[in-house]
């Protein structure tokens, strides 16, 4: 194995002096990756250590080494660097910048430097997060903040805690969230009777539809 491994990293140092700059990827051998293309116009997968080169992205198209797919060139997804310009070098692509919101959930965000490496969670995809109940994703500070600091603009705003992806039931059954968290939708600020232990001293304390505490 260790031979094998030591023949795959010299095949690819062979294909590093061949390729141009723009080809400079290494794959980590035994490691899945995806690795973008330095002028951002498509991507390289690694398989096995193979690196293997991806049809290129979609016409008006880049590819964003953040959110790992194609995304609208130009568009808040686009990180492409503009490496191009000036000297020419090859600019790295930093880490600390892979934090992208969902595109359709306020709530969610990939952080690139998370990495599901024993499964994905259920509900979750490949370096997918949730703010924690019920903080949002803020697009301008880049992370998870009081849901009254975020402008969620097109992105949906959930109100009950137990439609967050985490507090989804990850099996087949579950203690239905609700028991736990009862929604506040359609309530009045402050203390509310708990729906699901009705003449209980269980309540909800709601803020803006929030599930803010329960007690006892
Ligand atoms: C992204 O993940 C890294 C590593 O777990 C963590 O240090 C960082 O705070 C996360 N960023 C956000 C915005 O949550």
């Amino acid at each position: 194995m260790i031979g094998y491994t030591t023949a795959l990293f010299a095949l690819l140092a062979g294909t590093l002096v061949i390729a141009g700059h723009e080809e400079l990827v290494q794959c980590t051998p035994g490691v899945f990756q995806i690795i973008g293309k330095a002028d951002c116009t498509g991507f390289f997968m690694c398989v096995f250590g193979k690196k293997v080169e991806m049809p290129p992205c979609p016409p008006r198209s880049v590819f964003s080494s953040s959110a790992n797919v194609c995304v609208p060139k130009g568009s808040m997804y686009d990180d492409c660097r503009k490496t191009t310009e000036g000297s020419g070098g090859h600019m790295p692509l930093l880490p600390d910048l892979g934090v992208f919101p969902h595109p359709t959930e306020c709530q969610a965000f990939y952080n690139c430097s998370v990495r599901y490496t024993h499964g994905i969670p259920r509900f979750f995809e490949q370096h997918l997060v949730e703010c924690p109940y019920p903080q949002l994703f803020n697009t301008e500070t880049k992370q998870c903040d009081h849901f009254e600091n975020v402008k969620c603009g097109s992105r949906a705003e959930i109100k009950d805690g137990c439609q967050y992806r985490s507090n989804q039931c990850p099996v087949a059954r579950c203690r239905p969230c609700s028991v736990d968290l009862p929604s506040c939708i359609g309530k009045r600020d402050g203390i509310n009777v708990h729906p699901a232990k009705l003449w209980s001293p269980f309540y909800a304390v709601c803020y803006k539809e929030r599930t803010i505490k329960v007690e006892p």
